[in-house]
């Protein structure tokens, strides 16, 4: 399928640095001397070559345009009003680069900081290293297995209001579910079931900083999505507020036991401790409103293509709830440890793998770099699609195939170590991996015991349901399950 000469061992030099650059520099097309050239624009579509119509396509339709380009290179460039050029990197040797071994060379996108202050997602340098060691305890295997029983039961608390033939939209009852399980777990504050509607909505609403359509506009110009932003960060920081004034009465007298943020974090303060780099109210406060965003709708979106995906195979679906059924009652974190809930891992394994929910990763260049010999100039940004990298022919077999079995601890093995990465990679991958994991299987398994779903939606353009690319790939709002009882 791909007719790419193949980066196999393509380098990321910085550009003068006199390092001789071999693999994949046929493709360019530039100066001889230097062996580089300005990357082209993407191959797409071939007969329209003004970069306002490549930019109207990718708008459009990013993943149909993500397609095209990267069946004839794994590195292009396109050019989006408002945003200018950017280049697109779609195999796993260039994802390893900019995330591990020439991390130095990327910094973050200033998007989020911009949007939600000096949270984990966003500070750099020594303050993250601060930050990160400071929230590990609450996200290491033991604190996260901690949080199974309350997963569990409020998971079963929103189900156990699904009735026969109900006809659900899924991609907002996960949005509810998470949000159940994120406040109640790790913000030690549990929402009301049928209400906490303003918090509910708020949170949604710190998506709407990243609608593509807001990207063109100047970053200070109102529109109503950016209003919806601003007006629901507020109430959560009001919230947050309020939950930390709340722990500061009565704080843990021992930090290191508290087992959720808020108590952690009082805990950290009331001990006198310093040197978090994040213990100003500021701080405390972009933390929770980080964690929120960062928490909440990647699972909600790997739920319901989890679902979605047992909806449209009949044969996987049987094995799971087969499996779901030997269990001795509802889920348990035990279960998950002792494999008793190995097919259900690998749905969820074989889902993050067809839908990643952070489909592309964004980065700025800090300094001006070479992938297959194409310069990229310091300033400019660059997004690695983890959707394609993750169907790629050359690592998968029938790559958009929904196929549970590939992963074989052989297959895993074999495998490039950055072909299947859902959480990013090298020390800024997902510090909430191994919960948001946990919360699938044991949500899944708590589902499927109850209840068998069955897809009455649109089909879509791209092998699954409509897509709706945002921050997130979500699905497209308004695709019905209907719910049977088992
Ligand atoms: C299936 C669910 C999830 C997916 C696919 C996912 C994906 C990711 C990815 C790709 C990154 C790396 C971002 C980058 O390098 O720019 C990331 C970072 C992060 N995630 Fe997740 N995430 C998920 C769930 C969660 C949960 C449940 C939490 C918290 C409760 C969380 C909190 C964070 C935070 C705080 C970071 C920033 C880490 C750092 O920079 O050190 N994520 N996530």
């Amino acid at each position: 399928m791909s007719s790419d000469t193949g980066p196999t061992g393509g380098s990321i030099d910085t550009v003068g640095s006199g390092e001789t650059y071999d693999e994949g520099a046929d493709e360019a097309t530039g100066d001889p001397d230097e062996g580089v050239s300005d990357l082209p624009l993407a191959p797409y579509p071939p007969n329209l070559g003004h970069p306002k119509l490549h930019a109207l396509r990718q708008v459009q339709d990013p993943i149909a345009f993500s397609n095209r380009a990267s069946a004839v290179r794994d590195v292009y460039r396109i050019w989006l009003p408002g945003l200018g050029d950017l280049t697109q990197v779609t195999h796993p040797d260039h994802m390893k680069r900019i995330l591990l071994t020439e991390r130095e060379k990327f910094r973050k996108s200033d998007d989020f900081g911009i949007a939600f202050g000096d949270g984990l997602l966003t500070v750099e340098g020594e303050e993250w290293a601060q930050q990160r060691k400071t929230l590990q305890p609450l996200f290491v295997r033991e604190s996260v297995m901690g949080y199974a029983d309350t997963m569990v039961e409020q998971v079963q608390r929103r189900v156990d209001r699904w009735t026969e033939s109900q006809h659900l939209d899924l991609q907002s009852e996960m949005t509810d579910l998470t949000l159940d399980v994120l406040f109640a777990a790790i913000l030690g504050r549990e929402l009301a079931v049928d209400g906490d509607e303003k918090i509910r909505r708020s949170a949604e609403a710190l998506h709407d900083w990243f609608l593509p359509t807001s990207y063109p506009l100047p970053r200070w110009m109102p529109t109503p999505a950016r209003r919806r932003f601003r007006e629901g960060k507020r109430t959560l920081q009001q919230e947050a507020d309020r939950l930390l004034e709340e722990a500061s009465r009565n704080p843990p007298s021992d930090p290191t036991e508290a087992d959720d943020l808020i108590n952690l974090l009082v805990g950290l303060r009331a001990a006198g401790v310093t040197d978090s780099g994040m213990l100003t109210d500021e701080r405390l406060r972009d933390q929770m409103v980080s964690i929120i965003f960062a928490g909440h709708d990647t699972t909600t979106t790997s739920l319901t293509f989890a679902l979605w995906a047992l909806a449209e195979h009949p044969d996987i679906r049987e094995r799971f709830h087969a499996e779901v059924d030997a269990l001795d009652g509802p889920p348990t974190a035990e279960d998950v440890e002792e494999g008793r809930l190995e097919f259900t891992d690998k749905v969820v394994t074989e889902t993050l793998r067809l839908f990643p929910p952070v489909y592309a990763l964004p980065r700025i260049a800090d300094q001006d770099v070479q992938f297959n010999g194409y310069r990229v100039p310091e300033g400019e940004r660059v997004g690695i699609i983890i959707r394609r990298i993750q169907r790629d022919p050359r690592f998968f077999d029938d790559p958009t195939a929904f196929d549970p079995d590939r992963w074989t601890d052989e297959f895993r093995q074999s495998l490039h170590d950055f072909a299947y990465a859902p959480f990013g990679g090298g020390p800024r991958i997902c510090i909430g991996r191994q919960f948001a994991l946990l919360e699938a299987k044991l949500s899944l398994a708590t589902i499927g015991r109850n209840y068998e779903l069955y897809y009455l939606g649109e089909e879509g353009e791209h092998d699954g349901p409509p897509l709706s690319p945002q921050m997130t790939l979500r699905m497209k709002e308004g695709q019905e399950f209907l719910v049977t009882e088992r």
